[in-house]
This record gives C-alpha cells, structure tokens and sequence, in this order.
C-alpha cells in the first residue's frame, strides 16, 4: 500500500544491510515512524509491545526475527532460545507458532554457516507468500461485495461493517478483513466502512481508519457499541473482520468484541464473514471457545487512553478512578455457527470442520 505516493509493505529488510525494517504502529495515526531492528530482543520487544501487531505481521516480524537471531550466533541452542523468546511475545495469533515453525525446520537441517541465507530466504517467502494470499483473499471476498451492491440494485454504496485492524498493517500488505475492501474500492464499486473504533487499543480509530484515509475508502469510525444499533436499522450490509487463531471447526478468535458484533449481526440476519490466510488455522484445536489461549494484557490498556492534545501533542490520560482494577481480555471467539462463511485465499467456504477440510483437504484431520 502506498503512504503519501510511496509503496510499503508493513515489514521489509534494508537493501544495504541485513537490518529488519517496520512501521511503528505505536506512533500511529498521528506520527509516520519506520524503525530498525538489529538483534532478536528488539524484534521480540516490538511484537511484544505492539510496535507490529496483527496475526500474520506478528509471524513475518518472528520469521525475521529468527534471522537477526542467527547473525548473532547460528548455534542450535540459541536458534532454540531465540524461538522461545519470540513465542512468549504474544499468545493468541496462531501464525507466530507457525512462523517459527517454519523457520526451525527450513534452517535446522542445514549447517550453522549456512543457516543465515536459508533463513532470510524463508523469511522473505513467508512475506511474499503473506502478500499473495492476502491478495487472493481480496479476490474472493470482492464477488461477496460486488454481489451485495447487485443485490442493493447499485442503488447506494455497500455498508461494510469490520473491527480492530485486520488491514494491511495487520498483515505484510492488502489485510485480511481489508483487502476484498481495497478490491472492490479499486474496482469502482462503492463501499463505505462502518470502522468500529476497537477499545482498548483502538486500532479500528488509530489504524483502519488511517489506512482508509491514505487509501481514499469511504468509511465512518463509530464506537464499538454502535455495531448492533446499526445493523437493527438496515445501516449494515455485511461484516468482515480477521482472525488471529482459527480452529478446525470453524470457531474464530479475533480482538475482543467481535463475537458481541456476530451476536449482533446473527440476531438482524446481516451476512458476518471472517477473512483469513492459512498461516491462521490451528488444525489441532477443534473447540475455539475452549482451547484457544486468551491474551490478558496490562489493566493500564483500559484505564487510561492516548492521543493528540489540540495542541498536537501525544498525550496519555487517566480514564477511571484511582483505586479502579481493570481487566484487560484481549480476544473473544465467535463460535462457527455464528459466522456465515470464512474468505481464505482457496475461497470462500462454511465456517465448519467440513468447510474447511473441503479446501484444504491436505490439512484436514478428524476430530479426537
Ligand atoms: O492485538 P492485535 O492488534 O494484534 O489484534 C489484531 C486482530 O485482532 C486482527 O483482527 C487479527 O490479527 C487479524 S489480522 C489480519
């Protein structure tokens, strides 16, 4: 995606050196920071702070992490505690297991000297192959949007609603939830997102809205309590969010809130899709509700809140009373019979273990 006329991807490696490049997410929208990572900790820090954020980008940052990792010493054993640390990072999006999987198994059958190259050549296909699929969920999920707007006999834009940020700063580019939304904006069908603003964090209001505004989208920012009223009065034509982890059964795991919009979507008959890459099935669970780790986070995400003073400073303001505990639930998941279908990069199919072993019949095992 381009910001002020250039191209970027969300995380990319210095054409001089081997140094990893990302954009500070933290310092959105208000501030434009890219930032360098030289060693594994600094990656690890910046997975674990947000400064990348989003289910596939947390991957792509790990997969380079591993490679800063193995410029500082190629032995096993540090491969092992590199891998270790980035796992600690973030518990809940699925692709940072399978990044560091695929890491370990391309460069630990090859000798130390020449695990460097083969890793940055992983890293970097575990990149591209993020930004085609990503692209091809686009694809998929712009014939639901075209047919909406058939539907609507091309009379009004078609209302989208989505939730936090599965965009392209979510994933290397296009997003996930985001790129049929870029496609069918590109093609010049008319589209206005509902941005639900996303608290704690606000990535809806920080990040999806940042990126439309870079990308020309029409969209609105609402609080997230606004979903369900707006579907009752026919201002939603159809959902689409992300997913960080989704099970084998269909169940997804997505930012906190999203199944209170599925509930929401379900009760007024509005269509909920759920946009994702393979890297987030988890074949091995196959009850989201039950076995997908929930990430709790600092109580400080919701007691206090960030932005910009009118006099253009970042500021950061306490919200509750002294003394109030907070909990800080980062994900909920939607359980499958809420979601009308799953947009992945094969195509569109039921939110079920059937669905999903239809289009990925190499992966799909039974149930225990
Ligand atoms: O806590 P975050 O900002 O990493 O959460 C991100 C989300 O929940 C996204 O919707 C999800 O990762 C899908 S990204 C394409």
């Amino acid at each position: 995606m381009n910001v002020d006329g250039t191209a970027y991807r969300t995380v990319w490696v210095g054409s001089n050196d081997r140094s990893v490049h990302i954009i500070d997410q933290t310092r959105l929208p208000h501030e434009f920071v890219t930032r360098t990572l030289s060693t594994v900790d600094e990656a690890a820090e910046a997975i674990k702070v947000m400064r990348v954020r989003g289910a596939p980008l947390i991957g792509a940052t790990a997969a380079y992490g591993v490679c800063l990792a193995l410029a500082q010493n190629p032995s096993d054993a540090f491969l092992e505690e590199s891998c270790d640390l980035l796992l600690a990072t973030r518990p809940t999006a699925v692709n940072l297991r399978w990044a560091l999987d695929e890491m370990k198994a391309a460069v630990s059958v090859v000798p130390e000297g020449e695990r460097l190259d083969v890793a940055y050549t992983k890293a970097s296909e575990i990149s591209d192959d993020d930004v085609a699929t990503c692209a091809a969920i686009g694809d998929h999920g712009l014939g639901l949007i075209r047919d909406a707007w058939e539907a609507l006999g091309q009379s009004r834009p078609v209302n989208v609603l989505t939730h936090c940020n599965a965009g392209w700063l979510a994933t290397v580019d296009w997003g996930t939830a985001t790129a049929p939304i870029y496609k069918a904006h590109d093609a010049g069908i008319p589209v206005h997102v509902w941005v639900g603003e996303t608290r704690p964090r606000n990535q809806g209001a920080s990040l999806t809205a940042w990126e439309f505004v870079n990308h020309g989208v029409s969209h609105t920012v609402i609080v997230d309590n606004a979903g369900g009223h707006l579907m009752q009065h026919g201002r939603v034509d159809l959902c689409i969010v992300g997913t960080d982890r989704t099970a084998a059964s269909g169940d997804v795991c997505n930012k906190i809130g999203t199944y209170l919009k599925a509930l929401a979507a379900h009760d007024n008959g509005v269509p909920f899709y759920v946009g994702l890459p393979h890297s987030t099935i988890d074949w091995t669970i196959h009850d989201g509700v039950r076995d997908v780790p929930i990430e709790e986070r600092d109580g400080a995400e919701v007691t206090d809140i960030s932005g910009r003073t009118r006099s253009g400073e970042i500021s950061t303001v306490q919200l509750t009373p002294d003394g109030s505990p907070a909990a800080n639930f980062a994900f909920d998941v939607t359980p499958a019979h809420l979601v009308t279908g799953l947009i992945t990069e094969r195509g569109v199919c039921p939110a079920s273990a059937d669905g999903l072993a239809a289009l990925y019949p190499e992966r799909a095992k039974p149930a225990a």
